[in-house]
């Protein structure tokens, strides 16, 4: 029975790490609802209708989702230090990840 704890050592560290490093697509969408609609439109359909603040001149979540040259590394790169005339928003870097997995899900 010495065995036991060894085995029972990776199932912890499973369990701690799917807790701590998942990204979450929901609250990546709640963050992005609050922080970047004000500007972005979501939809790539060209409607505002959805976003009232939404402005043709900043690209549309969608838009920079399908860009195969803004992938989840160059995202989480824009969002720890975007540039003017974007505001940095000093996202968590738990959050920019949550948010670089929702717009992913826009990309589909
Ligand atoms: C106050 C307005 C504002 C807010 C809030 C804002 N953005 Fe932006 N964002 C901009 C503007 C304006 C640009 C265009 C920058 C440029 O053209 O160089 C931009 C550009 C970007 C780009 C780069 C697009 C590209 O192809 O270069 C990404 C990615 C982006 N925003 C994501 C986000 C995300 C995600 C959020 C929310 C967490 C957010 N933005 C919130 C105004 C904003």
């Amino acid at each position: 029975m010495k065995a036991q704890p060894v085995a029972a050592f990776p199932i912890v560290l499973l369990a701690l790490s799917s807790t701590v490093y998942a990204a979450d697509t929901e609250n990546g969408r709640r963050i992005a609802d609050r922080w970047c609609t004000s500007c972005h439109v979501v939809s790539g359909r060209g409607s505002t209708t959805n976003t009232p603040g939404g402005t043709d001149a900043v690209p549309t979540l969608a838009s920079i989702a399908r860009d195969p040259a803004r992938g989840p590394n160059w995202l989480r790169q824009w969002l720890t230090s975007p540039h003017p005339p974007m505001p940095d928003l000093s996202l968590s870097r738990a959050e920019i990840d949550d948010v670089v997995a929702y717009l992913q899900t826009l990309s589909r």
